[in-house]
């Protein structure tokens, strides 16, 4: 999501009454510096959402549906809201142009999320099959995005293209709180219990649970980036 937000700056440029926030980057010039400042200048813009990049609000995440498969674990997702990833902070931007490689830390100081879930398997010696509401929260997320790309030609002009990249959402002396109801589906007391022994291990569940909300992520990130690819030439861009 991060690189996300520091692209959308550029798509500012090509709407009129955004254009006062584009600000290329001079690429002789500290491009980390450039890129954070045009975020911090553009961050209200961004946290509405960006309906050219596909990027969402980012007050109210909504996954339509989403499935982590760990061994002897499957977990399903549906209509879970996320909200309060709007209070990002950029904590640092590196970008090489000449690597091709550009690497963003994103702090989220809180979020939550609310949906469905519906989960099948084992895990801390606890036999699971229920489905559910399913509550959680975070404090102090650390997103950090890698990007690689390379640049081709196409007409007479340069164009970046995404050639892989990776999410990493680690908590940074942070807390992690689940609550899954109806978890032994009839049992509100062994539910509870489960819920218990599910916090009292609440970093391994994070691990379990983690690749779903950096999968949202990733989706956000590779259609973002691939519509400002082809949106805006190099040269636009890093001037
Ligand atoms: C998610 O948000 C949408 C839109 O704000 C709302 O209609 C829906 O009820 C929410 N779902 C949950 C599970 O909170
Ligand atoms: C997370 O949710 C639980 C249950 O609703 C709540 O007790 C806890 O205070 C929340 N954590 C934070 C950091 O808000
Ligand atoms: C970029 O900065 C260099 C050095 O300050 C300057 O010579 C050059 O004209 C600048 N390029 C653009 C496109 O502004």
């Amino acid at each position: 999501m991060i690189l996300v937000l520091l692209f959308t700056v550029f798509v500012a440029a090509s709407s009129a009454d955004l254009a006062t926030i584009l600000k290329p980057c001079n690429r002789t010039s500290d491009i980390n510096a450039c890129l954070i400042n045009n975020i911090e200048v553009a961050k209200s813009e961004i946290i509405n959402g960006f309906p050219d990049l596909s990027i969402p609000p980012l007050n109210n995440l909504l996954i339509t549906h989403s499935t982590v498969k760990i061994p002897n674990l499957d977990v399903d997702f549906w209509n879970f809201n996320i909200t309060g990833l709007e209070n990002f902070v950029i904590q640092s931007i590196d970008c090489d142009l000449n690597k091709e490689i550009i690497v963003i830390k994103i702090q989220f100081p809180y979020g939550k999320g609310v949906g469905s879930y519906k989960i099948k398997g084992h895990i801390f010696n606890l036999n699971l099959d229920s489905m559910g509401e399913i509550n959680g929260n975070a404090t102090n997320a650390i997103l950090l995005f890698t990007m690689r790309t390379k640049v081709i030609e196409k007409g007479r002009d340069f164009y970046f293209r995404r050639v892989s990249q990776e999410v990493k959402l680690h908590l940074e002396h942070g807390v992690f709180y689940c609550y899954m109801d109806n978890l032994y589906p009839g049992n509100k007391i062994l539910t509870e219990k489960m819920n218990e022994i599910i916090n009292a291990n609440s970093y391994y569940m994070y691990e379990v649970l983690v690749p779903f909300v950096e999968n949202m992520f990733n989706d956000i990130l590779s259609e973002a980036f691939d519509l400002l690819f082809e949106k805006f030439t190099y040269d636009q861009m890093f001037p």
